[in-house]
């Protein structure tokens, strides 16, 4: 881990693993079934399903292929994001939040292609892979118990109805619709790279 990266993860605001589940659970109580917020939830447990299958993978092969899934659906679903749901933030809810989560996300974007030029079994990467972890949890921790809430509560129906339609668009234009069939494919890229 680089001094900078060091000195990042200890800035980083330091909410427990219980308190990430809680307001997990409240988003969920919230968030309408089929709805934008319900869609990203289930995004974000898929992130966190890629994380645990990289941090499980035990050789090279098999972390380079796990990385792989994992940059392109944090990369699908934070471009989905990016795309509709901050510009939405914006304009109903809070420009300030809206900027921090591009910064995020554009943070972890560059750490996560850091991870393609270290050896997967180093301690190096170990630490890098912690790091990215911790900074993605904290930055969906703050969209589920504040940002996203608001921003629910503040746009009209039509407006929620449009967010769910466009993020859907805009994740399967990257992801593509079948998340099982995109971990297999992201693991052939990785076997011919
Ligand atoms: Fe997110």
């Amino acid at each position: 881990m680089s001094l900078i990266d060091k000195a990042v993860a200890a800035l980083t605001p330091p909410e427990s693993e219980r308190e990430r589940r809680r307001a997990r659970r409240e988003a969920q109580d919230i968030a309408a079934a089929g709805s934008w917020f319900a869609m990203i939830l289930d995004h974000h447990e898929q992130i966190e399903a890629a994380f645990d299958a990289l941090e499980k993978a035990g050789s090279a092969a098999q972390r380079r292929a796990a990385q792989k899934w994992l940059a392109i659906i944090l990369t699908g679903h934070s471009i989905a994001e990016e795309a509709v749901i901050y510009p939405a933030m914006a304009s109903h809810s809070e420009k300030a939040g809206a900027e921090m989560a591009y910064q995020e996300q554009s943070a972890a974007k560059g750490e996560v292609a850091a991870l393609e030029e270290l050896d997967p079994l180093s301690e190096d990467y170990r630490d890098k892979l912690a790091h990215i972890r911790g900074a993605v949890a904290h930055h969906m921790y703050e969209e589920e118990s504040r940002r996203f809430p608001k921003l629910q509560e503040r746009a009209d129906a039509a407006t929620r109805a449009r967010l769910r339609r466009r993020y859907e668009e805009e994740f399967k234009r990257y992801v593509g619709g079948d998340t099982q069939a995109g971990v297999m494919k992201a693991a052939q890229e990785a076997r011919s790279h």
